[in-house]
């Protein structure tokens, strides 16, 4: 057995020695004894002969034998984690029965309960906790389901691929027989069994063949499942649409669960779901969630193409099936609403969750080269970054290139396992370009920070632009090389005219520039420049970077009224704020705060861009620009500001949070906008404090949906009002029957920039609605508070590390997927004062000490504490 300290290697990977093509798995399904059948068609692809290992977790084996010989005790092991056959023929037929205990089962790995349903969850190794397996995602099969249950109390049997048959047994069981028709790893497996309530449509694929879709829920859930059926179909059209991607079965279920460690899960035919991404109306659900549902459902339905036809070939090209598809859901949520918007909303997220990662001690490469447990891999990294580096991909090669690169790799390596240069190949091909310097992107942690300095000769017309780019170092990469950075820079006056000008690079002048940096620095040479020019080095954020363009607040105030890219208009405003915050300028705000009239003004073209603009840079993002992070004092900075930028707007802002709700409610991406507007300006008068309390108890009491109803809550919460506890006692009083609605309440509370904070978190740890054992709930408190309450999280008493570690202790026991997953905003540690760090440090320690801890839990801990 590997022993628990030494990491699987990217440079060790060996193909299998044994292959399985096809596998009939039987289900015998009992909640606390399932007994599972599986027959397999084993082939040797080694030389000569070679044990066949396989993988087990947590199983208990009834039977084995080859080619319908029990194998006897000399020619095979077993423990619950292996199976190890001695010396099996070159090819033969495999059955093993293994039993397990799906109700014991608080991994939510393998198969589970969840409400008394059975499901699965296999990515990225919960297979083997169902039967022993080659479960690596190079060995595709074939797989033929039946599942045996009792009929009254599991009506509904599913599973992937195709129903071929179904019928009646003996003592009120029934059956069902499915059959996938597409080999696939087994991490792609699923089944589901219970009572639900489902909701059916159908698609026709642009070749004329109809696909049955099925959205399966609680039983009363169903008219709550709609929109997410309406994304379906809508995630179906636009990648037939724009990737030219057909769907391949005649069936497409989803299944939604409340227990689930995830968000959701890309299963062959059968996505399983967390609830809180299916689930969704006015009275239940904010904009944010119906947004998140369009781009999960969008997300899990185009894994369909980048990641099942076209799979990993082991666990290191996590970001070939992950970044990708994030890539591809951006880029549907942008055709469906505004692309601007979007753009904005993703490097948002990017920028709080990887930059934050590749600052720390858990920074990767977006393709990792060791790991202990890869569930800790599925990170910000692998994910945004992985995204990221798609588009610019894409930027460098061209839109055609990228197009003509994607088809080459659809039409290639369909039904394969492959790598990451598998994938780039194509794109070299179809480009003509040489792509390994491409590769650091792949290979180096760590965000690029990029400087540039211009000078401008007003004589000659000219402008020289210099731009230099250093990678930091990250663990275990002490130095890096020059990745190929995709810039698109513009050039504007101080009042606001578009310069055309000529790189001595271009035939002819152009309002707008797209170069690569590939080297550590360069000099851009404009020519025909008239006026003094401000430029934007990265317009639309351009790659994955930070810049350092030592613009004056004047400047930023011009882009901001006048860059035509609303992402380099938008980040001006951000900009000045930060400066603003951080102390780095003597510009007063009001400067910024008619910035933001002007924004106001501009609202009625687009309401949502406004929004974003009104949000001043967070806690978090000024945390991670500071070098000695006072947590105090930039919260005290930050509402300082945006208290001046209130009182100056008042009377633009109050009718805004005042107004009442459009009806009927609709989810579009206009009307969500304006609900943001009127978010954003509750958000901004939350800082003028309790005097605005009458602002926030009309915008409660008039909402008509829940978006509305949480904006107001958040300002009765953070403007500190007394008021905040008599609406959450109304709010609870009228939701606590709806488990997602009630995760919003915990999360309100714990995410409530106030002086109880700590205080709040801790009744609600010992609030009777509070499950450990349901990772929507643990996450809507312990999550909501570390990531989105950072001042009350890295209290310089330690209470907030030493809250978060201990529930993370008390999970680890049972769901160590989880637990570790909370453990990632420790991350930040090492940035603070010597007391928070003692802190932190020994509730990391503590952690760490515990014999108990899971493999997960330690590989987080002891990356962050190294
Ligand atoms: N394949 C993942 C689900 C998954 C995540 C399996 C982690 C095993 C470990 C799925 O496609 C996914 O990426 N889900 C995301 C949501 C997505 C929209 C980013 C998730 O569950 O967070
Ligand atoms: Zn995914």
């Amino acid at each position: 057995m590997r022993d628990a300290e030494s990491p699987i290697r990217l440079s060790e990977y060996r193909p299998p020695d044994y292959l399985i093509d096809e596998i009939a798995l039987v289900f015998s399904l009992e909640p606390q004894a399932t007994i599972v059948a599986a027959r397999s068609h084993v082939r040797r692809q080694a030389d000569g002969v070679t044990p066949l290992v396989l993988d087990g977790k947590r199983l208990e084996l009834q039977s084995v034998s080859i080619d319908g010989q029990p194998l006897t005790t000399e020619q095979y092991s077993v423990t619950p984690e292996l199976l190890t056959i001695h010396a099996p023929p070159a090819s033969f037929r495999l059955d093993v029965v293994t039993r397990i205990n799906p109700a014991a089962n608080t991994h939510l790995e393998g198969l589970y309960m969840s409400g008394g349903r059975f499901c699965t969850q296999c990515e990225a190794e919960g297979f083997r906790a169902i039967t022993y397996s080659l479960d690596r995602p190079d060995v595709l099969a074939r797989y033929a389901v039946r599942i045996e249950a009792a009929k009254e109390q599991y009506p509904t049997l599913l599973s992937n691929g195709n129903l071929v048959e179904h019928g009646g047994m003996e003592n009120g069981r029934h059956f069902a027989v499915w059959v996938d028709p597409h080999p696939k790893p087994s991490y792609l497996f699923a089944l589901v069994a219970g009572k639900f309530d489902a909701i059916t449509d159908s698609f026709k694929t642009r070749s004329g063949r109809e696909v049955l879709l099925g959205i399966h829920v609680d039983p009363g859930d169903a008219p709550r499942a709609l929109y997410a059926m309406d994304a379906l179909k809508r995630s179906m059209k636009w990648d037939e649409d724009v990737f030219g991607r057909e769907y391949d079965l005649d069936l497409f279920n989803i299944v939604a669960v409340r227990d689930f460690n995830f968000g959701a899960m890309e299963n062959k035919g059968l996505n399983i779901f967390n609830s809180s991404l299916i689930l969704a109306d006015a009275d239940t659900a904010t904009d944010a969630d119906f947004e998140a549902i369009e781009a999960v459902v969008g997300h899990e339905y185009f894994h369909n193409w980048t990641g099942n036809r076209i799979t990993c070939r082991d666990w290191f090209q996590l970001c070939l099936k992950e970044g990708l598809t994030v890539y591809r859901e951006q880029e549907f949520s942008a055709d469906q609403r505004s692309r601007a918007t979007q753009r904005i909303k993703d490097v948002k997220r990017l920028r709080a969750r990887q930059f934050a990662e590749d600052a720390g001690p858990l920074a990767h490469p977006v393709r990792p080269n060791q790991y202990q447990k890869i569930d800790n891999f599925y990170t910000a990294t692998v994910y945004e970054k992985g995204g990221e580096v798609i588009r610019l991909l894409k930027r460098m090669i061209g839109a055609d290139a990228f197009k003509r690169g994607m088809d080459l790799y659809f039409e290639r390596r369909d039904g394969t396992a492959s790598t990451v240069e598998d994938f780039i190949a194509c794109f070299a091909e179809t480009s003509g370009r040489d792509l390994s310097g491409f590769m650091r992107w792949y290979e180096q942690a760590g965000t690029p920070a990029v400087k540039a300095r211009g000078v401008y000769d007003a004589e000659a017309r000219t402008y020289h632009l210099t731009i230099s780019q250093r990678v930091p170092a990250t663990p275990g990469q002490p130095e890096k090389k020059p990745p190929p950075i995709a810039l698109q820079i513009g050039l504007i006056t101080q009042d606001g005219e578009r310069l055309t000008t000529q790189l001595e690079t271009e035939s002819v002048a152009h309002e707008e520039h797209h170069v690569v940096l590939d080297q550590t620095q360069h000099t851009f040479r404009f020519s025909g420049v008239a006026k003094p020019p401000i430029p934007a080095i990265a317009r639309g954020f351009s790659a994955p970077i930070t810049i350092d363009d030592g613009l004056s607040v004047e400047e930023r105030l011009a882009q901001m009224a006048h860059d035509p890219d609303p992402f380099t208009r938008w980040e001006a405003g951000q900009s000045i704020a930060r400066a603003m915050m951080l102390g780095q300028t003597s510009t007063p705000a009001a400067a910024l705060a008619t910035a933001l009239g002007r924004e106001l003004d501009r609202a009625q073209e687009d309401s949502a861009f406004a929004a974003l603009a009104l949000r001043l840079p967070e806690l978090s993002e000024l945390i991670l620009a500071s070098d000695k992070p006072d947590p105090d004092r930039l919260y005290a900075a930050r509402e300082a500001l945006r208290r001046e930028i209130a009182t100056a707007l008042r009377e633009r802002l109050e009718p805004l949070a005042r107004a009442k709700s459009e009806t009927p409610f609709s989810a579009s991406a206009d009307a969500a906008g304006r609900r943001a507007l009127k978010s954003a300006a509750l958000d901004l008068l939350a800082a003028l404090g309790a005097e605005q309390t009458d602002t926030f108890l009309a915008a409660y009491q008039n909402s008509t949906g829940m978006g509305e109803t949480i904006a107001a809550l958040e300002a009765l919460g953070a403007a500190g009002s007394g008021e905040f506890q008599a609406a959450l006692d109304e709010f609870y009083e009228r939701w606590k029957a709806n488990p997602l609605v009630i995760d919003k309440w915990f999360a309100v509370q714990a995410a409530a920039p106030r002086e109880d904070a700590m205080a709040r978190v801790e009744k609600l740890r010992s609030h009777p609605d509070f499950e450990l054992r349901n990772p929507n709930r643990v996450r809507a408190l312990a999550a909501a508070f570390a990531m989105r309450n950072p001042r009350a999280f890295h209290a310089a008493d330690g209470s907030g590390y030493r809250f978060v570690a201990r529930l993370a202790a008390d999970i680890d026991a049972m769901n160590p997927a989880l637990a570790s997953r909370l453990l990632t905003p420790f991350e930040s540690w090492r940035r603070f004062d010597s007391v928070r760090q003692g802190h932190a440090k020994a509730e990391l320690e503590r952690l760490a000490a515990l014999p108990t801890l899971s493999k997960n839990a330690r590989e987080m801990v002891e990356r962050t504490l190294a």
